[in-house]
C-alpha cells in the first residue's frame, strides 16, 4: 500500500469539521499539507483548538475564486488532493440556494479544473454525501449506480457536483488515456458524520452538546428521521484509503464509493438522542411543535457493498461507539482543552489506519 509519507497533499475545507480532522491525520501519517479554504466559521472551531496552522500550509482562500485557487495549486505539485470545501448545510442551503450551487457545484468544477493544470500525476478523491442520491424515501438503501437527485438546494447541489465529476473524469481524466494526463478522480459518499470538535449549527450532535453543557433540554427538530450515523474517522478512514489506491491503480478505482454505516446503525434522531442522554450521564430533550419547516429527508441510507468489496474498507465502530467517542472529545473539551490531541491521537491510533506510521 502507498504510504502517505512525504505525500504532498492540497486539502479544500482543512478549516471545517472533516477538513480540520483529515489535517491532523494528514500530518500524524507525515504528508506534507496544503490546505485552501474560508476562515473557520464557527467560535469554537476545531481548527483553531488544535493550531492547524502548526499542522499545514493554511492559505485562507476561496474556491470561486479561479485565479488564486490554481495559483496556489500549480506552485504546490501535489500528489492528491482531497476536495471537502463545501456549503454543507441543508437548512442554510434554503437561505442561500444560488450560492450553495455556486460554491459546492462551480466550485468543485475549478478544483477540478486546478488538478487539469498541473504538470505531475495527481489522484482526486471529491467529496460529496449520502444525499445525492434521488430519495424516493423507501428505505432502500442507494448504490453507487442509483440515480442522482436532490429536493433541497444542498443535496441537488452535491449531485450536480457528481456529474462534473463524472463529465472531468469522461472528459479530461478518462481512465483510458492514463497515459497522457496521468490523473484519477474518485469520488466519495459518505453518511451523516458525527466526532468532537463540530459546532455547526443545526447539526444534531453540536445541539445536543450546546444543550446538555448549559444543563438545557435538548430541542429535537425531527425526531423519527433516519440517518446513516458514522464517527469522522470512518469516512476520513475510506478518503485516504482510496487516495492510496487511486496512486497503486489509477484506472481500476476512479469511480463513486459509498463510505457508510453497518445498517444496523442506520437509526432515528430520536434514538441518537436518547442514546446520548445516556451516555452524557443525564439530560432531557424536547421535541418542539415547528411548524412551516424546510423539507429534509425522512429517510436515509447507503449500501457500502462496493467499497467493502472492491477498497477492503469498512466500519470498525457502530453508533453507540461512536457516540461515546464524540462525547469523551466534548467532555474533554469543556474539562481541560489542553488535553483534547491526546484524546485525538488516541481515537486515530485505535482505529488502525492504513498504513499510519
Ligand atoms: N458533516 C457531515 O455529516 C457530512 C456528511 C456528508 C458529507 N459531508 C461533506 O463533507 C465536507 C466537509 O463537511 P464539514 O462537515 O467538515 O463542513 P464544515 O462546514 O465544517 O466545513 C466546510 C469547509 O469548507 C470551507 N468552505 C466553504 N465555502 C468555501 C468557499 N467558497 N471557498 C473555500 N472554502 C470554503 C469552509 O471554510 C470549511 O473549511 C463537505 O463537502 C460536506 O458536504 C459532510
Amino acid at each position: 500500500m502507498q504510504t502517505l509519507k512525504n505525500k504532498k497533499v492540497f486539502l479544500t475545507g482543512h478549516t471545517g469539521f472533516k477538513g480540520a480532522w483529515l489535517t491532523f491525520m494528514l500530518h500524524q501519517m507525515g504528508a506534507e499539507v496544503m490546505g485552501y479554504s474560508l476562515s473557520p466559521n464557527t467560535n469554537p472551531s476545531l481548527f483553531e483548538v488544535l493550531h492547524g496552522e502548526n499542522l499545514c500550509h493554511s492559505v485562507i482562500g476561496d474556491i470561486r475564486d479561479t485565479e488564486h485557487l490554481h495559483k496556489c495549486m500549480t506552485n504546490f505539485q501535489p500528489d492528491i488532493v482531497f476536495h471537502l470545501a463545501a456549503q454543507p448545510i441543508v437548512r442554510t442551503s434554503y437561505q442561500i440556494p444560488a450560492e450553495t450551487f455556486e460554491v459546492n457545484a462551480i466550485g468543485t468544477a475549478n478544483v477540478l479544473d486546478g488538478i487539469r493544470l498541473l504538470d505531475n500525476p495527481c489522484v482526486g478523491v471529491m467529496i460529496t454525501t449520502d444525499k445525492v442520491y434521488q430519495n424516493n424515501e423507501t428505505g432502500q438503501a442507494y448504490k453507487e449506480d442509483d440515480r442522482f437527485g436532490g429536493y433541497d438546494p444542498y443535496s441537488a447541489s452535491k449531485a450536480c457536483a457528481e456529474l462534473v465529476i463524472d463529465s472531468y473524469r469522461k472528459s479530461f481524466f478518462n481512465p483510458a488515456d492514463y497515459g497522457k494526463h496521468q490523473k484519477a478522480i474518485a469520488s466519495a459518499r459518505a453518511g451523516n458524520v458525527i466526532g468532537g470538535g463540530d459546532w455547526a449549527a443545526d447539526r444534531l450532535i453540536p445541539d445536543i452538546v450546546r444543550a446538555l453543557s448549559k444543563g438545557e433540554a435538548v430541542q429535537i427538530r425531527n425526531p423519527k428521521a433516519v440517518r446513516p450515523w458514522q464517527h469522522v474517522l470512518e469516512p476520513l478512514s475510506g478518503y485516504i484509503l482510496l487516495a492510496q489506491k487511486l496512486m497503486e491503480d489509477p484506472i481500476r478505482y476512479a469511480e463513486g464509493f459509498n463510505f457508510g454505516p453497518n445498517p444496523a446503525d442506520t437509526l432515528t434522531v430520536e434514538a441518537m438522542t436518547q442514546m446520548a442522554t445516556e451516555i452524557w450521564g443525564g439530560g432531557t430533550f424536547v421535541f418542539p411543535n415547528l411548524t412551516n419547516q424546510p423539507h429534509e429527508a425522512g429517510l436515509l441510507s447507503l449500501d457500502i457493498t462496493k467499497a467493502e468489496k472492491v477498497l477492503g474498507w469498512r466500519p470498525h465502530f457502530n453508533a453507540r461507539k461512536a457516540l461515546e467517542m464524540t462525547l469523551e472529545w466534548y467532555k474533554t473539551y469543556y474539562k481541560k482543552e489542553s488535553s483534547i490531541m491526546e484524546v485525538m491521537r488516541k481515537q486515530t491510533s485505535a482505529f488502525n489506519f492504513p498504513n499510519n506510521n
